[in-house]
């Protein structure tokens, strides 16, 4: 017997009005009218609170949940997720003012990131938000530009521990990385420091992204707690938070599944059982993709279709210039498509014929579909790419050669 053939999960995270997807209760004619614009992301704001109820569904009341920016700095979408978190995570000055204009009160945002200048570590100083420290050099530098300011520094200190974050596609921990401090080496410097130079807040412990394997996440709390707890016992002045990382992912790819929180929701009930000094201590769970990426679909319009040796080609206005992740090369080592739809056919069966969809750049690189199973498309469909609520716009290089920048649109 032959095995079928893996198939994305179903995108049924969005409304349907017969023929037509809706984002926002939208179709994407009446967007594409809203925006005067051919191409689009769009975000659906109703997908992002599930994905936050579903997260507070499963994970002890305990820890908070803050929003790591970089996933999608859209100031619309931060502005309406302000509320419905606990904190912001920024990765540059920019995405900093971002989170402070918002209305995120600053010690509810944290600051991480390798290779901080001084002109970050001075405006966060300023701003009253949380330094996570990536080196011994950083350290000093916040001390020595604090005392210039007469503002004591707020200091977290980001650990690179000595585990790893198994069957993930992103390891940021374990082994020699730029990120944080090793953990070792953390352990030899906390007892000494002289703590009067900056306000100590506690530790940042982040070993990966993208991870759809329950078991590998539940492993990595485990050595978090671990050693979260051994840092609070050579810590000689209060721990008032511990990150305790991220990593979880969505599916992108047939085959894939969603993650279930429920696991790894009760390894955290069990954990914070297990150390009590640390149910005491602000923990924090830092999420991106997870929180944003089901919401987003990325349209572009089709406005051509050729046959080319017996491949139906459907051209489209958008590419990678715009969506870099869709095409296979941020991060992926094989590419493999996202699910994709044409968005005014959402009813229609597909056809037999395996499309390529590609966009107008002058590389094969630029594919949005590779040989995938649509409709019947027609110059002037919708064609829809799922999974694109994070690391889209600001991910992509959109200025490789010169097609206008793609708009963007909460709902
Ligand atoms: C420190 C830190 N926090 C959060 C994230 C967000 O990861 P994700 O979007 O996969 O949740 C990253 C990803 O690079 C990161 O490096």
């Amino acid at each position: 017997m032959s095995k079928a053939a893996p198939v994305h999960v179903p995108m049924d995270q969005f409304d349907i009005d017969g023929q037509q997807l809706l984002i926002g209760g939208q179709s994407l004619e009446q967007i594409a009218a809203l925006l005067d614009k051919e191409v689009f992301y769009a975000y659906d704001s109703k997908v992002i609170k599930k994905q936050i109820d579903v997260f507070h569904q499963h994970i002890p009341a305990a820890i908070k949940l803050h929003y790591a920016i970089k996933a999608n700095p859209y100031p619309a979408l931060i502005n309406k997720m302000r509320p419905w978190v606990e904190g912001f995570d920024v990765a540059s000055h920019k995405e900093m003012l971002l989170a402070l204009q918002s209305g995120m009160p600053s010690q509810d945002i944290s600051f991480a990131g390798p290779a901080k200048q001084l002109a970050e570590i001075r405006a966060a100083i300023v701003a009253g938000v949380t330094l996570h420290i990536e080196s011994e050099t950083e350290l000093a530098r916040a001390v020595e530009i604090g005392q210039s300011l007469g503002i004591q520094p707020i200091v977290a200190f980001r650990v690179n521990p000595a585990f790893e974050l198994k069957a993930s596609g992103m390891k940021m921990g374990g082994g020699p990385k730029q990120f944080g401090i090793d953990e070792e080496r953390l352990f030899e410097l906390l007892p000494d420091l002289d703590y009067r130079q900056f306000q100590f807040r506690g530790f940042h412990i982040f070993w990966g992204s993208q991870n759809l394997k329950q078991e590998a996440i539940i492993e990595a709390h485990i050595n978090t707690f671990a050693l979260a707890q051994k840092l609070l016992d050579v810590t000689p002045v209060p721990t008032q938070t511990i990150n305790l990382g991220g990593g979880f992912g969505i599916p992108y790819f047939a085959g894939e599944q969603r993650l279930d929180l429920a696991p790894i929701g009760d390894n955290l009930k069990q954990l914070l059982n297990q150390y009590p000094q640390l149910g005491e201590v602000e923990l924090v769970i830092e999420l991106g993709r997870f929180l944003v990426a089901e919401a987003g679909i990325y349209a572009s319009r089709i406005t051509d279709i050729k046959t080319s040796r017996g491949q139906t080609f459907v051209m489209t206005n958008g590419g990678l210039h715009h969506h870099l992740s869709n095409s296979g090369n941020f991060g992926q080592v094989i590419r493999k498509n996202y699910p994709v739809a044409i968005g005014n056919k959402m009813t229609s069966p597909a056809t037999e014929d395996k499309i390529m969809a590609v966009g107008p750049l002058c590389t094969p690189l630029d594919t949005l579909a590779d040989k995938m199973l649509l409709p019947q498309a027609e110059i002037g469909d919708w064609l829809v790419v799922f999974q694109s609520g994070a690391y889209g716009p600001t991910a992509s290089p959109q200025d490789f050669l010169g097609h206008p920048h793609v708009a963007e649109i909460i709902l």
